[in-house]
């Protein structure tokens, strides 16, 4: 074999598309419930938008973008994420004239280069919803809300729903700078990467997966704990919304989450069970976001989730999935005249909404009904030079092997 598909990514096989369709169609459904439309960003966006809105200082940045220069001299990376591609086109698109917020979802390509694994690709894809323009914890409500019924439209069941707020940027420094006091006592017990990230994104400490960190950082301060009294008031309201809501949510400290347009709420969905790879979805309040790329102050928030992750849940808890819609009727025939016969009749019958597969070539009758067989058709249709003449098909039952002649004028409603 000359070529493989690259390392980190694959093909999305025919077999695999009824999961795709499955979900797809789900999340278009979500969206028209709660008055999302759809939006569709180009792949690559100029690197300077990433590098601003997620932060020169995380993982994503640093490491994982897919950065080229065209031949143009531009310099373009492949979207690692969607949400920043959204505002742009937001302020792009003079979209603070519309109603507030504005609600917009997406289906995407996102790009990293990160060390492949099960559920971890280079290439995978999220679907996000994104409302922008309102600062009500209602709306913090409504959107978490709103990733939990998903889950539940999709029949997806065990999981579990963290959440926290890491405040603004009048409280967090103080949040930060607790912190870093906090971890300057531990550094010994740190490992390597956290040792770096306590000098430049001491957040990320409190979510390390290594068990030597994790057992610092459950003694280390709370974020809740510093929050302004704006902040606290926006918190408090919002646990009483998703109490009222039902949504079975935990308060989880350690949660803060990878890109660093973060302020207030974080959340993120995970199978109960857990796991380095787990999480299906993760987002939150980026109030300072717009404001950033160059726009008015104008808050957000909003959540994204890995296809490839929720079809590994869905198979793993093995879910029933709508098979998708194939050809039921299949053409045999006997014959040069017959041939042109059935190549008019398949024609007619896709054109009445009936799908049809044609066979080819000069095989026997009995080669032809294998291959019906084989494609798992309900019918066969069977015309032979009689039949042209009398103006009639065979109609064969593939299940039961009986046949029948049947005019060809009746032939669609009868298949219908
Ligand atoms: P994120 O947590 O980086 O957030 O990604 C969202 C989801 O994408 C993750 O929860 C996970 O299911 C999936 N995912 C991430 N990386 C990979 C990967 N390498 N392979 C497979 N699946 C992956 C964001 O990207 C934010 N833009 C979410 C957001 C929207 N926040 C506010 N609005």
């Amino acid at each position: 074999m000359l070529y493989r598909a690259p390392r980190g990514t694959s093909d999305i096989l025919p077999q695999e598309q009824a999961y795709w369709r499955y979900i797809e169609q789900k999340v278009a459904e979500i969206a028209e419930l709660y008055g999302y439309e759809r939006i569709d960003a180009p792949a690559f966006e100029d690197t300077k938008l990433f590098a601003r809105s997620v932060g020169e200082d995380t993982d994503i940045v640093k490491k994982e973008m897919y950065t080229f220069e065209d031949r143009g001299g531009s310099l373009l990376t492949l979207r690692p994420e969607g949400t920043a591609p959204v505002c742009r086109a937001y302020l792009e698109h003079g979209m603070k004239n519309l109603p507030q917020p504005v609600k917009l979802y997406y289906i995407a390509s996102i790009f990293r280069y990160e060390r492949p694994q099960a559920g971890r690709y280079r290439q995978h894809y999220q679907f996000g919803y994104e409302a922008i323009g309102d600062d009500d914890p209602a709306l913090d409500g409504e959107v978490i809300d709103m990733a939990w019924q998903f889950f539940l439209s999709v029949n997806l069941r065990s999981l579990s729903l963290q959440l926290n707020s890491i405040g603004c940027q009048k409280c967090r420094p103080n949040y930060v700078a607790a912190l870093k006091g906090y971890y300057a006592s531990h550094t010994q017990e740190l490992c390597s990467d956290c040792k770096t990230r306590l000098k430049r994104n001491p957040l990320r400490l409190l979510d390390c997966k290594k068990p030597s960190c994790q057992m610092v950082a459950d003694s280390a301060p709370r974020s809740i704990d510093f929050l302004c009294p704006e902040c606290a008031d926006h918190f408090s309201r919002l646990k009483r919304y998703l109490q009222l809501l039902d949504l079975p949510f935990v308060v989880n400290h350690h949660l803060v989450r990878g890109l660093g347009y973060y302020t207030r709420t974080v959340f993120e969905i995970q199978p109960e069970e857990g796991g380095a790879q787990s999480t299906l979805v993760g987002g939150g309040r980026y109030d300072d976001l717009i404001e950033e790329l160059g726009g008015k102050p104008t808050p957000a928030l909003g959540f994204a989730a890995g296809i490839e992750r929720i079809i590994l849940n869905l198979k793993k808890q093995k879910v029933a999935i709508p098979t998708l819609a194939k050809p039921r009727v299949f053409i045999a025939y006997l014959g040069d005249e017959a041939k042109e016969g059935a190549i008019k009749l398949a024609s007619a019958l896709r054109g009445a909404g009936i799908g049809v597969i044609e066979a080819l070539g000069d095989k026997s009758l009995k080669a032809q009904l294998r291959q019906a067989n084989n494609l798992d058709v309900r019918y066969a249709v069977i015309i032979g030079e009689q039949e042209i003449k009398a103006g009639t098909v065979i109609l064969r039952d593939m299940t039961s092997a009986q046949q029948k002649s049947v005019p060809v004028s009746q032939l669609q409603g009868l298949l219908k």
